[in-house]
């Protein structure tokens, strides 16, 4: 009876409380600490400004027809933490965009269209997660980023990259994760990612690559996921994974390996259970196949699917296991 009665109270306090508000065609969740607001696979072609809770604490806005944003529409919400623009229809961003939102920490803004960006477009909020994967994004400019950027997760996968500044890289040394998978890159320059030096995770999967420097890697210290499959590394220099104690994954599948040089893996004592990745390259079993053949059968448990590293020539042995090889089919 008594609950019955205070109903009609709890309303009028609800409601009384502020003025809730939610743009159309979105939904908003309010707890005490978070106000977020989430318009997903609507037909919205402008930003939803219209009834936007100024506490706005995280904006989702993906699947729409959205083309553009501006520093006005964010200005609106100066408690913005996070920001997530997938699948939208955005080319570009202006300069100012994030100058009214300083609590700004995690952006997204994953397949839309962007291409070129202006400077400083990234140095107005105190970022530390940037995510522009899947975009048409051909060159990246250092001066996007601010000098004392504290950016420790940056996806740049899925673009048309043909090279990375090393001076974009001088700016991110708080960087533990980067991704530049799935670009055009043909080489990286030897001294790149030196500054680095806190770098955990690198992806360079789906690039071009055919060759690293001997020192590309000898500052990330702190790396233990390498991601090198599907590009097109023949030849590596046997000191290039010296150096890095605390590697873990290492991936080079799908490559143009026919040999490694001896040595190579001889340092990789952080590997994990099947944590090596070795499988389809065009492995040559001649004699200089025995360094790789007596690691493997050392270190069987890190490598995954040992028994799929095949020969692909010569032609008596194509398609046997490298592991399966016997001394004299070696000529040992
Ligand atoms: C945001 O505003 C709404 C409506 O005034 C309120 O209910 C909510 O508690 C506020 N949230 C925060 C995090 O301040
Ligand atoms: C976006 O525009 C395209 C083409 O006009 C249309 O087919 C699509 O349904 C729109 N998307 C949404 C979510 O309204
Ligand atoms: C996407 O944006 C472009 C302008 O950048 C516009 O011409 C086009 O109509 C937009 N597409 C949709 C589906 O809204
Ligand atoms: C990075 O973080 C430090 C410490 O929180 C802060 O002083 C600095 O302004 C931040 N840099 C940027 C570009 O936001
Ligand atoms: C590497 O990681 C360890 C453990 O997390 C940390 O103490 C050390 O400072 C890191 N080194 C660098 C160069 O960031």
């Amino acid at each position: 009876m008594k609950s019955w009665f205070l109903l009609p109270l709890l309303f009028l306090a609800c409601c009384c409380h502020g003025t809730f508000s939610c743009p159309a065609l979105c939904k908003c969740y309010i707890s005490p600490r978070k106000t977020e607001v989430v318009c997903n696979e609507v037909p919205l072609t402008q930003f939803p400004s219209y009834g936007l809770p100024s506490n706005t604490t995280s904006l989702t806005i993906q699947f729409t027809n959205i083309s553009s944003i501006s520093e006005q529409h964010l200005t609106a919400t100066p408690l913005l933490q996070e920001l997530y623009l997938y699948n939208n229809n955005l080319s570009t961003l202006p300069s100012d965009l994030f100058r009214g939102v300083p609590h700004l920490f995690s952006v997204a803004l994953s397949d839309n269209t962007l291409d070129q960006l202006p400077a400083n477009v990234f140095s107005h909020a105190p970022l530390r997660d940037l995510v522009l994967k899947n975009n048409l994004i051909s060159g990246v400019d250092a001066d996007w980023l601010p000098d004392n950027s504290n950016l420790t997760w940056l996806d740049l996968s899925g673009n048309r990259l043909t090279a990375v500044p090393t001076a974009l890289f001088q700016k991110l040394r708080h960087l533990k994760n980067l991704d530049l998978s799935h670009n055009h890159l043909e080489k990286l320059s030897p001294n790149s990612l030196h500054p680095l030096t806190k770098l955990e995770r690198l992806t360079l999967e789906g690039n071009k690559l055919s060759t690293l420097d001997v020192s590309t890697f000898s500052n990330n210290v702190n790396l233990t996921h390498l991601f090198l499959l599907e590009n097109r590394l023949g030849q590596l220099p046997p000191t290039l994974f010296h150096g890095l104690p605390n590697l873990a994954h290492l991936s080079l599948n799908d490559n143009l390996l026919s040999h490694i040089p001896p040595g190579l893996l001889d340092q990789l004592h952080s590997i994990d259970e099947q944590g090596l990745d070795l499988t389809v390259n065009p492995w040559v079993c001649d004699g200089k196949v025995e360094y790789l053949w007596r690691w493997l059968q050392k270190n069987q448990k890190k490598v995954f699917l040992v028994n799929d590293i095949m020969c692909a020539s010569p032609e008596s042995l194509k398609q046997r296991s490298v592991m399966s090889l016997t001394d004299s089919e070696l000529g040992l």
